[in-house]
């Protein structure tokens, strides 16, 4: 039998790998969903065999109770609140890896443990316990209960450091007793890491939110990987090291399109001192507002017009919308593109999903360092919904908290007109200097709206 459920774990994890190999791109993203998909069903299958003494009826009990809050949270949660639903996903797994250990040491091991097990303990409670608290306070901000913006004071990085200082101090001392240290101790332990997790997500908001929770992602991988150490699972090694690296990845690669060194990401607090200086620095910005009807002239006499999605498109549901103006247009002869910004919208991908869900082909998609280059011979930039990915403040003032972070070059196209709802600024918080251009114009309303209006007057030309 364990040499089946081995096997069950080996088919699993080749699925899982697949899986994520296949999500490299939105063609195969959801035949790898699938693949990912029956490999955690046989690895859950495994886990209710092998139910190791609490009986397979507890095992199969959680397993429906995640598999329905799973599928209610899928169904429910709109597109907007996914890197909520992420973080608490994430602070599940930490948690997970936390209790495991905790377990682990009061009841299956009880007594002195080997030096291996002590240290793979002692690190899964704690980074598990880390993540944990983190992610349930990112999604306390993400989701406004409480302020998205940095909270800071003065010496927190000296309290943070001195919580850290404490809490391996309490490991080390675990370590070398093998675990047979006072209860106290271990609880101390697990409520610092508990109390670090919450001190290092304080300071971060604002756009820096999604990078924390790729980071405590990859936390919630590396806790996993050990925990499958203490209890000699394989399966548990393999995919909490797959979360590690892709988590580590992601965060790198979301730091990079957002040119902030990670250092700068979870120290540097975003937005709590120079972005409201720059959002309110110049008073009331002098824009010209357009009509539905003259964009719509503008974009059906075009050669060549580049649609530029962001988190407003999301917010309003427009993609199916867009993709009904895009072939509107197409019809009349107009060279119609995407240019999709790594970080545009509030998580990687964001913008691709939602296209292909309004079957856009994937070869109008162009990334940021192919769009850049067609935006000088684009007759209009339609910016639908984004705001910061298009700033130029990025590119040429150096006080901007963006400074620096590659943008899309939309004011380079002979005309840029902005769908937005107001002057409201974007996730950055920070006024944006492309709406003062001589070349831009606004087309005030709810993104959707907007876009169906524009495809009647173009249908009515
Ligand atoms: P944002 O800068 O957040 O701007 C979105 C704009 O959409 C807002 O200015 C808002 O203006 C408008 N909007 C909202 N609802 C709308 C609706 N129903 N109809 C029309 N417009 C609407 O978005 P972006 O340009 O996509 O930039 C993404 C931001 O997230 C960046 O700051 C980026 O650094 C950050 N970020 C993203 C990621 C990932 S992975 N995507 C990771 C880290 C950070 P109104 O309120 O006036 O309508």
């Amino acid at each position: 039998m364990n040499v089946a459920i081995d096997l069950a774990d080996l088919v699993a994890i080749a699925l899982f790998i697949y899986g994520l190999h296949e999500l490299n791109s939105p063609a195969t993203a959801r035949r790898g969903n699938r693949f990912a998909m029956v490999g955690m069903a046989i690895a859950l299958i495994g886990i209710v065999v092998r139910t190791g003494g609490i009986g397979w009826q507890a095992v199969a009990v959680g397993v429906a109770l995640g598999a329905a809050i799973g599928i209610v949270a899928a169904l429910k949660v709109k597109m907007t609140a996914m890197p909520q639903m992420v973080a608490l996903y994430n602070g599940a797994g930490g948690g997970a890896a936390a209790l495991i250990s905790t377990v682990e040491h009061y009841v299956a091991h009880g007594g002195a443990l080997t030096d291996v097990i002590a240290v793979s303990l002692v690190l899964s409670a704690i980074i598990g316990a880390v993540s944990f608290s983190g992610s349930i306070v990112a999604f306390l901000k993400l989701q406004e209960v409480m302020t998205g913006r940095p909270i800071t004071y003065p010496g927190q990085q000296v309290v943070n450091a001195l919580v850290l200082l404490a809490i391996l101090g309490l490991a080390v001392w675990f370590i070398v007793t093998l675990g047979v240290l006072p209860s106290w101790g271990y609880v101390a332990l697990l409520l610092g890491a508990l109390l670090l997790g919450v001190l290092f997500v304080l300071p971060i908001g604002g756009a820096d939110m999604p990078v924390v929770i790729s980071l405590l992602n990859s936390f919630t991988g590396v806790a996993v990987a050990i925990t499958g150490f203490e209890i000699g699972s394989n399966l548990l090694i393999i995919c909490g090291a797959l979360v590690g690296a892709s988590g580590t990845i992601l965060t790198v690669a979301m730091s990079r399109a957002m040119n902030r060194p990670l250092t700068n990401v979870l120290f540097g607090a975003f937005g709590a001192t120079g972005g409201m200086e720059v959002a309110s620095a110049g008073g009331p910005q002098q824009v010209r507002s357009t009509s539905a009807d003259d964009v719509a002239v503008m974009l059906a006499y075009a050669a060549k017009v580049i649609f530029v999605p962001g988190y407003g498109m999301a917010v309003a549901q427009a993609q199916h919308s867009v993709k009904a103006l895009a072939d509107q247009l197409e019809k009349r002869g107009v060279k119609v593109l995407y240019a999709i910004h790594p970080v545009a919208g509030r998580m990687p991908g964001h913008m691709n999903v939602l296209l292909a869900e309004a079957n856009v082909p994937y070869n109008q998609l162009l990334d940021m360092d192919d769009a850049n280059p067609e935006f000088p011979t684009a007759d209009v930039a339609l910016v639908i919904g984004a705001n910061d990915v298009t700033n130029p403040a990025a590119r040429n003032v150096a006080s901007s908290p963006i400074y620096g972070m590659p943008i899309l070059d939309v004011d380079k196209a002979s005309n840029v007109v902005v769908l937005k709802r107001s002057m409201r600024s974007g996730f950055a918080g920070i006024e944006n200097p492309l709406y003062e251009m001589p070349n831009c114009s606004m087309l005030f309303g709810d993104a959707k709206a907007s876009i169906d209006e524009l495809t009647a007057a173009v249908k009515a030309l």
